[in-house]
């Protein structure tokens, strides 16, 4: 088991395949994109296939794969082929934008995900453009249904943007009624690739309750799973259920179990942590695995209490990172 500096079980690992992306989120990058990596600085499907060999040797049993957009990048569908075979590995969930996801939907089954987080801001088909600077929202909802018709768990992030989808919670939160998904408000974090949109947060997690109250003052807490990042709802009647994560107040750090690698293969033992040992400059450098595993517990033994110490202790401070970059 991987055990971090805090007495903390390290098991769950996200991975960044690529920081390319087809949409344009306002909150996670510029409308003109990000500097791309070169393919020689992203890691190679055999490294990570490596790596995660490693981690899962040593604890780690379940793998969300993010971005960027996982789908954009060449091969991701041997990739997770390859991924979800790998012993000691219970979980394998994806993030996405849903863009592209559809015909792929029945092989992702037959591999063997069972959930997958779906980014979808607004059901408003002018406002995702506004958000997202690409008129795709209908590929987004198709790759929803086709997700729930194959019994795959859906969780609906949504991040929440005075002036942007403020109107969208409560049909957001309509979604739920008939639809067995958990929708997920998110407060922004400052990881929007330039400089922030705001200097405090302006929609906090008490804030965003207290808006779904307003049209649904049934709504009730249900018992929060072990190591979740989400505040956990119901509403009477409704199918689905919310969540509502404080990413930016952070107030979950306390069990957090996870690490990530960037697509240029930076471990990162906090979101908020502005550096991170290169994993696969090590790789290229010839490490064994067992030098390899002994770096992971070595980082790891240095991770943050919670993302505001990571945040304070960064030397990045200042320099824009944009969530396709770190990975989410
Ligand atoms: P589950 O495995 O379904 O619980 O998903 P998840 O919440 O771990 O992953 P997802 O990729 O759907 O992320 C949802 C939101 O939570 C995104 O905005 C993430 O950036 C944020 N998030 C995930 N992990 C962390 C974390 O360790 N710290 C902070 N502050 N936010 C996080
Ligand atoms: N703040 C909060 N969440 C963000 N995401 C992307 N950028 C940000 C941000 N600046 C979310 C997206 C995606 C998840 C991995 O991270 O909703 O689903
Ligand atoms: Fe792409 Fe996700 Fe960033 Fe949106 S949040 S631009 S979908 S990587």
């Amino acid at each position: 088991m991987l055990t971090d500096n805090h007495g903390r079980k390290i098991n769950y690992l996200r991975l960044a395949v690529t920081d390319r992306c087809n949409l344009r989120c306002f909150y996670c990058m510029p409308e003109e994109g990000n500097n791309w990596l070169a393919r020689t600085e992203l890691m190679s499907w055999e490294e990570m296939l490596r790596i995660c060999r490693v981690m899962t040797g040593m604890g780690i049993n379940k793998i969300r794969i993010t971005g960027g957009e996982p789908f954009v990048r060449k091969d991701i569908m041997s990739f997770l082929s390859a991924l979800s075979a790998l012993p000691g590995l219970d979980q394998l969930t994806i993030t996405t934008n849903g863009v592209l996801t559809t015909p792929l939907v029945p092989e992702l089954k037959k591999m063997g995900i069972r959930a997958v987080n779906l980014s979808l801001d607004t059901l408003d088909r002018n406002r995702f453009l506004a958000i997202t600077h690409r008129d795709e929202l209908n590929n987004v909802l198709a790759t929803m249904h086709a997700l729930l018709a194959h019994n795959i768990e859906v969780k609906i992030n949504a991040v929440v943007m005075e002036g942007r989808n403020i109107q969208d919670i409560t049909t957001l939160v309509a979604l739920t009624k008939e639809l067995p998904v958990q929708v997920r408000f998110i407060e922004e974090m400052p990881f929007n690739g330039a400089e922030s949109h705001y200097t405090t947060l302006q929609w906090d997690h008490v804030q965003i309750l207290q808006t779904i109250k307003n049209s649904y003052p049934d709504i009730y807490k249900i018992p929060d799973p072990k190591y979740a990042t989400a505040y956990n709802y119901k509403i009477p009647g409704h199918k689905g259920d919310i969540g509502i994560i404080a990413a930016y107040t952070r107030s979950f750090c306390g069990t957090c179990n996870r690490i990530r690698l960037t697509p240029q293969g930076t471990l990162k033992t906090c979101l908020y942590e502005g550096g991170g040992m290169n994993i696969k400059d090590l790789m290229r450098l010839g490490a064994t695995d067992q030098e390899l595993a002994s770096a992971i517990i070595s980082a790891v033994g240095t991770k943050a209490q919670d993302g505001h110490e990571a945040e304070r202790t960064t030397h990045l401070n200042g320099i824009h990172q944009s969530m396709a970059t770190i990975g989410g």
